[in-house]
């Protein structure tokens, strides 16, 4: 069942798509504009901010914990901040939905302050491990109680008196990393934050965009990020770049459907999210990136992507997992309509983001006549080459936005259509996916 709703059936059949592709705000962009928006003292203004299902949760959440926040239009919003360590003690539970990133980085955000939250979300959300957030607040002093396993619903209770903490964070986890960023905000002296591979490292830019002190060093090939505490954040501007995650859709969905041709204006293009196009390069994908340039300090280009007969599978290299690592469910849709085999290997963490990935993936592709093996961190596709995937099968989506719109995209390329069980989910982090498919000539038939 959909997460807010009936389960909604959707069908894919062959199509050609072109045109543009305007894809949404940055979701981990947006989700931080509104936390630090709120965490500053006075007004922030995001504009193109993704006002997608997990982003107002985090919205609702910021407003719980007493920040005032108002939309003056399509995605641009006012944030009236409270300050570092002025969060107010909310008086209800607090949804974040299917958001692991709203849930995880909202309780660094409130754990060093003195009062105590309430977080849960929906059946994915809930199924999510959290200890790897919980373990390192609880060195500030902060307290948990959640379900077994360290499962939401869960009740944080911030530190009154938090001490900073140097925490190597144990796997590759923008989450974890901006959780205790976050949460140093509040914590005298110094926190350190220690990745042993670098993740998305929009929370350090945007940290000190907001003017809190934020040192990025390496030791022994280890990033190392330092932050000062006690911050005194100032509001600023943000624009928010448009989504290189969701920009994948439309852009791999062209690569395979014949005789398309889709441009997406304006796509972030930081390194720590660029591995998917690295890899589609490699395996011979006809993609440019036209007009480089900055954008609210993060690089943007417009993507150019033509349908790519002749695409082979490749190998990933585990060290690239991190910088793609939303984007294997729909590599794996590329990986099976290519020719030869494509092997994704340290992909662990995939079993535990809004679905397991791994399996979801396989279980679709499978059922759709594509052979995929795989164990705890790797998966393997075999493409089916010029004779084309042969689809005509029923996919579950498990909850999980990327899963959904992943087998849509392999039903526009499949010999026959492809239906997803629930294509709820898509509005987590992409509402308008439907109408801006079909606006390209993509075929989507409800049920
Ligand atoms: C995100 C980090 C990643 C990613 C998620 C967004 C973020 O999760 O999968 O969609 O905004 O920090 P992990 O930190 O669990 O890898």
């Amino acid at each position: 069942m959909g997460a807010h709703g009936e389960p909604r059936p959707l069908t894919a059949e062959k199509s050609t798509l072109t045109g543009a592709a305007e894809v949404p705000g940055d979701k981990s962009i947006s989700h931080r504009s509104l936390i630090l928006g709120a965490l500053s003292v006075g007004r922030t203004e995001v504009t193109g901010l993704l006002e997608g299902r997990d982003v107002l949760d985090t919205g609702e959440a910021m407003r719980a914990f007493g920040a005032t926040l108002e939309r003056l239009g399509d995605g641009h919003w006012t944030v009236d901040g409270v300050g570092v360590g002025g969060f107010m003690e909310p008086d209800r539970v607090i949804d974040c939905g299917n958001s692991g990133t709203g849930a995880r980085l909202i309780m660094g955000a409130m754990a060093t302050t003195d009062l105590t939250a309430t977080f849960t979300g929906d059946e994915s959300l809930n199924g999510r491990p959290m200890a790897r957030v919980t373990d390192p607040l609880a060195l500030f002093g902060a307290r948990t109680h959640g379900r077994r396993g360290g499962r939401l619903p869960m009740t944080v209770v911030g530190a009154a008196d938090p001490v900073p903490v140097r925490y190597e964070v144990p796997v590759p986890s923008a989450q974890v990393k901006s959780a205790v960023l976050l949460a140093g905000l509040n914590a005298p002296g110094e926190t350190v934050v220690v990745e042993k591979e670098p993740t998305r490292d929009h929370t350090e830019r945007m940290l000190s965009g907001f003017g809190a002190s934020v040192e990025v060093g390496e030791e022994n090939g280890r990033r190392v990020i330092t932050l000062g505490g006690h911050a005194e954040l100032e509001p600023r501007a943000v624009a928010v770049p448009r989504d290189p995650s969701s920009a994948a859709f439309p852009v791999c969905a062209a690569l395979i459907a014949e005789g398309s041709e889709v441009t997406a204006p304006g796509v972030g293009l930081n390194p720590t999210r660029a591995g998917l196009f690295a890899t589609l390069m490699e395996m011979g994908a006809d993609l440019s990136f036209e007009n480089e340039r900055t954008e609210g300090g993060e690089p943007v280009a417009d993507l150019r992507a033509r349908f790519s007969e002749s695409m082979k599978g490749v190998e990933v290299p585990p060290e690239r997992a991190a910088s793609m690592i939303d984007e294997f469910p729909i590599l794996a849709v590329v990986a099976a309509c290519a020719e030869g085999r494509t092997v994704m290997r340290g992909v662990g963490e995939l079993r535990v983001k809004e679905s397991d990935r791994i399996a979801a993936m396989a279980e679709g592709l499978r059922a759709c006549g594509v052979n995929v093996e795989d164990d705890e961190d790797t998966m393997t596709v075999d493409g089916s080459g010029p004779l084309g995937v042969p689809g005509g099968a029923t996919c579950r989506s498990f909850l999980d936005h990327r899963i959904a719109m992943s087998f849509l995209c392999l039903g526009f390329a499949s010999r026959s259509p492809v239906t997803v069980d629930d294509a709820g989910p898509i509005a987590t982090s992409f509402p308008a996916f439907e109408s801006l498919v079909t606006g390209l000539g993509g075929v989507l038939r409800r049920g």
